[in-house]
């Protein structure tokens, strides 16, 4: 059966919830998880029909912002955006990523800005970043109410101490440190984790070894789900391709040829035309009676 379809309850449609997603390993039959980006209430209500799981990325910084990594992502501008998602999204399960500088410091900072999310957006749970060192932060989440997300290996928010957006888990001290984080989130009560470029068989070997679904991008076809950020897989976010990422259409292009004709419709008086114009006929008629 499929578990895609939205959940009928005495007639009314429920939306997905972290309990949900949390059944959905695929060794016990169910569907990959279909996760995407969503950032604005436009694109939650183009999605919602199609996904279980939208995630406020804090990739906005970068997509939205031109910010040239997710470090400067504020928590306001994440609760702005998991608001405007939640007006758009009825059905998937809406989870809001905590940007850097709002959950390292302790469990009690964490748990502060967490729920400050979780009050002001009224999403399902939120995600964060990191393996071993932040399982404490994770477990005193769950403990408390606020389901998590994880997230392991690339992180983003490590961009410096890691040098670059590289791929993970090539070497086998680096794929065991990733296993071991990905463990390490799974026993702290995490519902999920998204696995984050890193080589295929350590994506599949984490599947296998933790008994959460795993939601990869740049991960393996093995994993529990899939994620891939909206606008790099409409082809609105054209700055770069990672190898991951499959265009599925060309959004950019077609809304740059769509601003080339208005722009040329304009310069040419085509545009607007009457049937663009309020009271065009009226405004005929009262010249042709003082005429
Ligand atoms: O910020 C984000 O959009 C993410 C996904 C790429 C998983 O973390």
């Amino acid at each position: 059966m499929s578990t895609h379809q939205p959940i009928d309850l005495d007639g009314a449609t429920r939306r997905t919830t972290v309990v949900d997603i949390r059944a959905r390993k695929r060794c016990d039959g169910a569907q990959p998880v279909v996760c995407l980006t969503a950032y604005t209430v436009l694109t939650a209500r183009l999605l919602d029909a199609h996904t279980d799981l939208l995630l406020v990325g804090d990739s906005l910084g970068m997509v939205l912002y031109g910010l040239d990594t997710t470090l400067g992502v504020t928590l306001e501008m994440m609760i702005a955006h998991g608001q405007a998602v939640m007006r758009g999204a009825k059905r998937s399960c809406v989870i809001v990523d905590m940007p850097f500088g709002s959950y390292q410091e302790s469990p009690q900072v964490a748990f502060r800005n967490a729920a400050r999310i979780m009050k002001e957006v009224g999403c399902a749970g939120v995600k964060l970043e990191g393996g071993v060192e932040m399982a404490e932060t994770i477990r005193f989440l769950t403990d408390r109410g606020i389901p998590v997300l994880g997230h392991v290996g690339l992180m983003p928010q490590l961009v410096n101490t890691a040098g670059g957006f590289k791929t993970r888990g090539r070497s086998e001290a680096d794929a065991n440190r990733i296993s071991a984080d990905a463990a390490a989130t799974a026993h702290a009560g995490a519902f999920a984790m998204v696995v984050e470029g890193v080589v295929e068989p350590l994506a599949r070997r984490i599947t296998q070894e933790v008994d959460i679904p795993t939601i990869g991008i740049g991960g393996s076809p093995a994993c529990d789900g899939q994620i891939l950020v909206t606008e790099d897989m409409a082809g609105l976010f054209t700055e770069f391709k990672p190898k991951f990422v499959k265009r599925y259409m060309n959004l950019g292009g077609d809304i740059a040829e769509a601003a080339r004709q208005y722009a040329q419709e304009v310069r040419d008086g085509a545009f607007p035309g009457p049937e663009h114009c309020f009271g065009t006929l009226n405004a005929q008629k009262s010249r042709d009676a003082d005429g």
